[in-house]
């Protein structure tokens, strides 16, 4: 049962930083889930939402700033915003890393940035998953490098989500973990993929979903699971 550390261990540090992926090591995490948007100079930005209001002192969408006015703002206060490549150093192999595309203009520069981090730093495609709820994003994923692992993120239709995992050749499927039961996890593994269910944070529902025998469960505290 893999532990997943969502948005970094998103429970006791603020969520995508540097801060929050280090606790998740310190919590033996065995992946990090984090989310990326792309700058106005094309570097790949960890944050969850498209603009930075949310999380930081500024205001407006990542899209519009370059990464040094991106680095000017602070998240709580005292925290900068970090890039994909600035996570992975951090991480450097002590757990895989699935990055999610929240947009499909993405999907090339995370793929360049992972085959870098692969031909240069000793990595291998098993530190990383690909996911995304934008399913077009992730067959240029998948027409861009074969070899990178993909998860298919839904949220509703379970069925849909096995039929287009099959045309990509996906390694998991990344459901809303409410849409679960023991028999679903069964048929989709039945399948040959993994089941990794988000976000799963409270004891109860980590028992529940432990129960269903899932692959791995991505919660914002991972040390629970
Ligand atoms: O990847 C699972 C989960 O992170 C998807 O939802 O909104 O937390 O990115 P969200
Ligand atoms: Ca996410």
């Amino acid at each position: 049962m893999l532990k997943i550390a969502h948005r970094g261990a998103k429970a006791y540090e603020p969520e995508n930083t540097l801060q929050a992926f280090q606790k998740a090591l310190e919590l033996n995490s065995d992946g990090i889930e984090l989310d990326v948007h792309i700058s106005a100079d094309e570097h790949i930005i960890v944050m969850h939402d498209e603009t930075i209001d949310k999380m930081t002192n500024g205001k407006g969408d990542i899209n519009t700033y370059t990464l040094s006015e991106l680095k000017s703002f602070l998240v709580a206060g005292k925290f900068q915003i970090p890039t994909l490549n600035e996570v992975f150093d951090l991480v450097d192999k002590k757990c895989f890393i699935n990055v999610e595309l929240k947009n499909a203009d993405t999907s090339k520069n995370v793929v360049s940035l992972i085959e870098k981090y692969i031909t240069e730093k000793g990595w291998n495609y098993e530190h990383f998953i690909i996911s995304s709820f934008d399913w077009n994003a992730l067959k240029e994923v998948q027409k861009l490098n074969p070899n990178i692992p993909i998860g298919v993120l839904t949220e509703e239709d379970l069925d849909m989500a096995l039929a287009f995992a099959e045309t990509i050749k996906a390694k998991a499927i990344h459901p809303d973990f409410q849409l679960l039961n023991k028999e679903k996890v069964l048929q989709i593994q039945e399948k040959g993929f993994l089941v990794f269910p988000w976000t799963v944070n409270s004891e109860e529902d980590i028992q529940k979903v432990k129960s269903y025998n899932v692959n791995g469960i991505i919660s914002d505290n991972p040390d629970k699971i």
